[in-house]
């Protein structure tokens, strides 16, 4: 590396202890969320799909979800749980150095959600973009706002787990159609004072797209034969082999959390609440079976929102703190594996 000087710790704005500089920390500081008004139960569903409340619950562990009004989008969700959260801070969205939507589910395929939420909000001309990483896009997007307020690059990052999945959907195709919902909600991650305990401990992500197919939608992108563009309507909804999508969320789940752990020189003994991702409960089961932690220390929402993807984690946040399930000081493990697959977790004291 002739040329390079090594990068000095203490450049940037490191907080000064006794003649040493440590990194700044980001937190959580505020919370925020937003689910439709309309609720669509499992018997509603059964009124059109050959399913049943039994079956979805049995093998699901979902009994609802909430779904958009046909004038929604879903920079309409993101701007709801955004405002619940600035106001939750006491900050104005003017103050905001940097916004990151986690979406596949965006208004448009161009330009990002983020963009249109920043509008909506009337934040200032601050780097606003989308994270595709699915079920993960939130812990993604966490992790982004901590590399940059760690960096000194940002002080205060708005970052949204969005999802308008009834939009993407096929609502003949029972294997999916069941399982999904939309929603919202939105965290603010601010650069923490120092010796103030709370904030992101440790943060780990992966991909792994030799398992791209097991969830995905074909059509639409840039590898749809020309022959099948806009033809094939089915094409464009989501299409997911279940089984291999499962094992894989046990399997990734497990090892990030248990990685993520270690990495802050912890065990998950260390952990008070689980806030994994939400997409049926018998792989939370499989997961504190293998944690050997009780199902009862994990924040679940999954029977009233069903599988939101990335917002389903901030949505449990912001719902277990507001309801005493989480309290400040708390040390959180954050868990999601989806499309991609790409999974991650996040390590932080609220
Ligand atoms: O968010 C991250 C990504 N998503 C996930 O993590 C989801 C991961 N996968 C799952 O949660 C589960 O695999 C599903 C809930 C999707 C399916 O559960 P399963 O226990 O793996 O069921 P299966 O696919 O093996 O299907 C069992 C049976 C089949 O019938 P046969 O072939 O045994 O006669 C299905 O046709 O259940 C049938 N089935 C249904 N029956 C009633 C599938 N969907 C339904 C339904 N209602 N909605």
């Amino acid at each position: 590396m002739r040329g390079l000087r090594p990068l000095q710790r203490s450049q940037g704005r490191g907080r000064q202890d006794a003649g040493l500089t440590t990194t700044p920390r980001s937190l959580i500081a505020a919370t925020g969320s937003y689910l439709p008004e309309r609720v669509v139960t499992n018997d509603d569903l059964a009124a059109f799909l050959d399913t049943s409340d039994a079956w979805i619950r049995d093998r699901t562990g979902i009994g609802a979800r909430h779904v958009a009004a046909d004038d929604e989008v879903t920079s309409d969700l993101a701007a709801a749980a955004s405002r619940r959260a600035l106001e939750a801070a006491g900050v104005s969205a003017a103050s905001l150095d940097m916004i990151v939507t986690a979406t596949v589910t965006p208004d448009s395929p161009m330009p990002a959600c983020a963009v249109r939420l920043q509008h909506k909000l009337g934040a200032g001309k601050v780097p606003a973009f989308d994270v595709s990483a699915a079920c993960a896009g939130f812990l993604f997007g966490l992790t982004i706002a901590d590399q940059f307020i760690r960096a000194g690059g940002a002080r205060r990052v708005l970052v949204v787990g969005v999802e308008l999945l009834s939009r993407i959907i096929d609502w003949s195709d029972r294997t999916t159609a069941v399982l999904f919902g939309d929603g919202a909600g939105a965290v603010l991650v601010e650069r923490a004072e120092p010796g103030d305990p709370r904030g992101i401990e440790a943060c780990r992500i992966h991909s792994d797209g030799s398992l791209a197919a097991a969830l995905e939608i074909p059509a639409g992108g840039s590898a749809e034969p020309a022959t099948e563009r806009g033809l094939a309507a089915r094409r464009n909804k989501v299409h997911m082999l279940g089984q291999d999508v499962f094992r894989a969320a046990v399997r990734g789940m497990t090892d990030v959390g248990q990685e993520v752990v270690a990495a802050a020189g912890l065990t998950l003994n260390d952990v008070d609440r689980f806030v994994p991702h939400q997409a049926n409960l018998r792989i939370l089961q499989a997961l504190a079976e293998r944690w050997a932690v009780p199902l009862e220390r994990f924040v679940l929402v999954l029977d009233e929102t069903g599988n939101t993807s990335s917002a389903s984690i901030p949505i449990a946040l912001d719902r277990g703190l507001s309801d005493g399930r989480l309290c400040r000081g708390q040390r959180v493990l954050m868990s999601a594996l989806g499309a991609g697959v790409s999974y991650g977790g996040v390590l932080a004291r609220l």
